[in-house]
């Protein structure tokens, strides 16, 4: 695929099968990933990769944050929320690694940075014919979310990236025109 049409045509997939994106697959997303731009080389990035028990742990983690949130919970909402990770067969949370107090990069430009990764993997993934669909949720925000995976205080889930085999047909482009996004100063 010619990067002009990868840029272009990317569309997320939200049902997604087995198996997992191979390991050879995700170094190429994480080559993507650590290309992000970066102000000063700060590499404000860290993933973390689910799969089998891991995807329980985090849906374990899920039912936590519910639980905590709303005390005396009713079960559905809570096992709704220990399912939502098994939508994919793998799954790698995005964190902003934010090194408070640089000159002239801000936490902004840092969690932007992460982004850019986030999206980067996104684009890898549908390069390799593989699906990927960018989720935050409220978990993404979460103090026991956050805690459960070990944040410091200043840094940022910028997402969970579900990702797999296309389980089911893209999605029809969506027709944007730049004219009605962009100004021209002349
Ligand atoms: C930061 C961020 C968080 C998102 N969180 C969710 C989410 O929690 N649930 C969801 O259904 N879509 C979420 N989305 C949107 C999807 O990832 C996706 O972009 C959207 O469904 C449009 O599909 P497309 O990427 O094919 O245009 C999020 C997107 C971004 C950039």
């Amino acid at each position: 695929m010619d990067a002009m049409t990868l840029l272009q045509e990317r569309r997320s997939m939200g049902k997604l099968s087995g198996p997992a994106p191979s390991r050879d697959q995700l170094d190429a997303m994480y080559h993507a990933a650590l290309r992000a731009p970066d102000h000063k080389e700060l590499t404000p990035w860290r993933f973390i990769e689910f799969t089998g028990k891991g995807l329980e742990r985090l849906g374990e983690l899920f039912a936590d944050a519910e639980a905590r949130k709303t005390p005396g919970i009713d079960s559905d909402t809570l096992d709704t929320a220990r399912k939502k990770p098994l939508r994919a067969p793998l799954i790698i949370a995005v964190i902003a690694k934010v090194a408070p107090g640089i000159e002239k990069v801000p936490k902004q430009e840092q969690v932007l940075s992460a982004g850019c990764a986030a999206y980067a993997i996104s684009l890898a993934a549908y390069a390799q014919g593989l699906g990927a669909m960018w989720r935050t949720g409220h978990y993404a925000f979460d103090p026991t979310v956050r805690e459960g995976l070990g944040l410091s205080e200043h840094d940022e889930i910028v997402g969970f990236l579900y990702l797999g085999q296309l389980g089911g047909r893209h999605r029809r482009l969506t027709e944007r025109d730049p004219a009605d996004f962009v100004e021209q100063w002349q």
